[in-house]
């Protein structure tokens, strides 16, 4: 993709295939024809009050909501005046009924051990688990970092401080101490739970160690909750740690939850933007719910039989609205896996498919390229016909991968659901309907009902179909983000300064002529590897903090497996020349400040960066020199890049 100078953007993607929703799926779907997906959409469109009115009494209210929606540009508050609470919606209002021993939630640990909790065992243990955060004085409002391996208890931790109005702030186990530190500092959370360690790969992920390493830089901290999960030697503080089991096991399991207002703060979950500092990203009670309770039910079409599986971690956003309250919201079986996908073998998913026959399965288009390296031999020998409904999420997935998901993994008889969103829309936003929607693999095809996506120019006006341009949504929906976490002007210049009057997603898209939309990734500077999204902001400042390091830029480049690869071109103090020991210390710095995720994949040396006559630094051209473009000639060899920014000085 390239953004030509009128900030348009040049699709290059064709793709001409499209398939029908099977008869046979139509038939039992929730949404059955296209014709019903319009008739949703236009009553959405007509009334939208009173079409999301509608879908948030779906949720069980303490007290019902007096106003729909007040909207003051660009702050939304939804279903004003009601009540309600998040974990009650996820558990108390299942027991009433058949729900009461239905699996809520069936886990299976990396190392083989598995563990089932009905509806019943599960409300029982966040009852437990909340009652055990009062007791460490944990209130209303106050945040709880979460940093745990993929076990139910952290799904437990969740659902616990929604039941008691407490603010969760899940860190994402692969983040490094000093991201946790940065995470746990923005937040001023008060008590932290992790677990001893998680298994990846058959090894230890050191969760408490890099806790104890956090809070040497943490003084808001008083209470840190240790979850034995590998049974590894850790220290534990006296006074400020405790072990998950023995404080939660002797609690009650009744906990009365808390009725919360509707606009309550349910979390924050930090993201990458374009500066060097990640954002909290806030999500409320009310809208978040209804949000991905409703689309559980029109993307995922979700029936009571169905057992429901998202890969994703809890660390990201698709697992707090996938894995947990989305599906939990819902009253279905939801599938959480501990570990790696090819441990102890490359079949490992396939097994657990066939093993809990897992109905509907959604991951990321990067694991569908790596199962496709890893080849049919591993896929050929497992039962997979309990699927009926495959999904994807987290970067644009290109046609072949999306086919082959469709034959090997679907039997050709599962419809796709190619789901584009962000942590900051909370839900997804433009995806099939399954029942309704022809698929055309690489697009996420149309906008949900209520959702008022478009592509436009940069001065707003929408584009012509086919043409790329940015993808904006016109009106507020109930799952978006309210604000950053204490920096509401942040929240208005990231998201609505840049085209006047509407929320700017920082994707680029076009729509063809069915109205299909087709994501072309990110214009700003983010950069999407393996579906985790990374800002190149904080990389380069996890560079700059090296002593060695005067400068650096970094920009993405394709990545055939991981969509984007990071590429870091850095100047280095005093003029001094860089070797290939240097480049893996500061590959090895990269992932003490962020994480394994942020490694550079390559590093080049350069005497100066190119920038503009102004001082800026020349990405585009940098994303050209990364990226190989066979225009600029053989730049590899040249050592000051300034030289090459002289020669194209006016361009950015
Ligand atoms: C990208 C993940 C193309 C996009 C839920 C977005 C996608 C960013 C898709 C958000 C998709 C997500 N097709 N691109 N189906 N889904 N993206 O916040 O660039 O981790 O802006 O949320 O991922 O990433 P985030």
């Amino acid at each position: 993709m390239a953004t030509n100078p009128s900030g348009q953007i040049d699709s290059v993607l064709t793709e001409v295939r499209k398939f029908e929703p099977p008869a046979e799926f139509s038939s039992k779907a929730w949404v059955k024809s296209l014709a019903e997906h319009q008739a949703l959409c236009k009553r959405a469109d007509d009334d939208p009050e009173a079409f999301w009115a509608e879908c948030a009494r779906n949720l069980d209210w303490f007290k019902p909501f007096d106003k729909v929606l007040e909207w003051k540009f660009p702050f939304a508050k939804w279903f004003v005046g009601g009540s309600l609470n998040a974990s009650y919606n996820c558990l108390d209002r299942h027991l009433k009924g058949g729900r009461r021993n239905k699996a809520a939630i069936i886990w299976e640990g990396e190392p083989g051990d598995s563990r089932v909790l009905t509806y019943q065992m599960l409300a029982d243990e966040v009852g437990r688990a909340a009652n055990a955060l009062r007791e460490l004085g944990v209130q209303e409002g106050d945040r709880v970092a979460i940093y745990m391996p993929l076990v139910p208890e952290a799904a437990i931790a969740m659902l616990a401080c929604a039941r008691i109005g407490a603010v969760h702030s899940v860190v994402f186990g692969g983040f490094s101490a000093e991201a946790l530190a940065d995470r746990i500092n923005d937040a001023e959370a008060k008590v932290c739970i992790t677990a001893d360690a998680g298994w990846r790969r058959g090894a230890h992920v050191e969760l408490k160690n890099n806790v104890d390493e956090a809070l040497k830089r943490c003084s808001t901290i008083q209470k840190v909750v240790v979850l034995k999960r590998v049974g590894n030697k850790v220290s534990m503080r006296s006074g400020r740690d405790v072990w998950w089991d023995e404080l939660v096991a002797r609690q009650s399991p009744k906990c009365p939850p808390a009725q919360l207002d509707s606009e309550h703060m349910l979390y924050t979950l930090y993201t990458s933007g374009t500066t060097g500092k990640p954002k909290g990203v806030v999500h409320t009670i009310g809208g978040y719910l209804t949000h991905t309770l409703m689309t559980m039910k029109w993307v995922f079409d979700l029936k009571e039989e169905d057992t429901f599986w998202c890969t994703a971690d809890i660390g990201w956003v698709t697992g707090h609205s996938y894995t947990v309250y989305g599906p939990l919201a819902a009253g279905a079986t939801a599938v959480m896996y501990e570990g790696a996908p090819n441990f102890p073998h490359e079949d490992r998913f396939w097994r657990i498919i066939e093993k809990y026959g897992v109905t509907i399965f959604y991951t990321a288009p990067t694991a569908i390229r790596t199962f496709i390296k890893w080849g049919d031999s591993w896929v050929k020998d497992r039962d997979l016909s309990s699927l009926r409904l495959l999904g994807t999420v987290g970067e644009p997935i290109n046609p072949e991968a999306w086919i082959w998901y469709r034959r090997v993994i679907g039997g050709d008889r599962c419809p796709i659901v190619d789901t584009w969103w962000q942590t900051e829309t909370g839900g997804i936003m433009i995806a099939p309907v399954p029942g309704a929607i022809a698929t055309k693999p690489g697009s996420a095809t149309r906008p949900l009902p209520g959702v008022a996506a478009e592509v436009v120019t940069h001065d707003g006006k929408s584009v012509a179909a086919n043409q790329g341009g940015l993808l904006v949504i016109k009106r507020p929906w109930p799952g978006m983000l309210r604000t950053v976490f204490r920096d509401p002007e942040r929240y208005r210049q990231q998201y609505f300064s840049q085209i006047d009057g509407v929320y700017f997603t920082g994707d680029g898209a076009r729509r063809d002529e069915d109205g299909y939309f087709w994501i072309m990734g990110r214009v700003d500077d983010v950069v999407n590897v393996s579906g985790h999204r990374l800002g190149t902001m904080e990389v380069e400042s996890a560079l700059v903090s090296h002593t060695s390091v005067a400068e650096a830029a970094v920009v993405g480049r394709p990545d055939e497996m991981k969509g984007q690869g990071v590429v870091a071109f850095v100047t280095l103090e005093g003029g001094r020349n860089g070797n290939d020991q240097l480049k893996q210390e500061l590959r090895a710095h990269v992932v003490k400040e962020i994480g394994a995720l942020a490694r550079p994949d390559e590093i080049r040396f350069t005497d100066a960066l190119p920038k503009t006559r102004s001082g800026k630094i020349m990405r585009r051209l940098l994303r050209q020199i990364a990226s190989g473009d066979q225009t600029l000639g053989d730049t590899t060899t040249l050592e000051d890049l300034s030289v090459l920014a002289k020669l194209r000085d006016d361009e950015e």
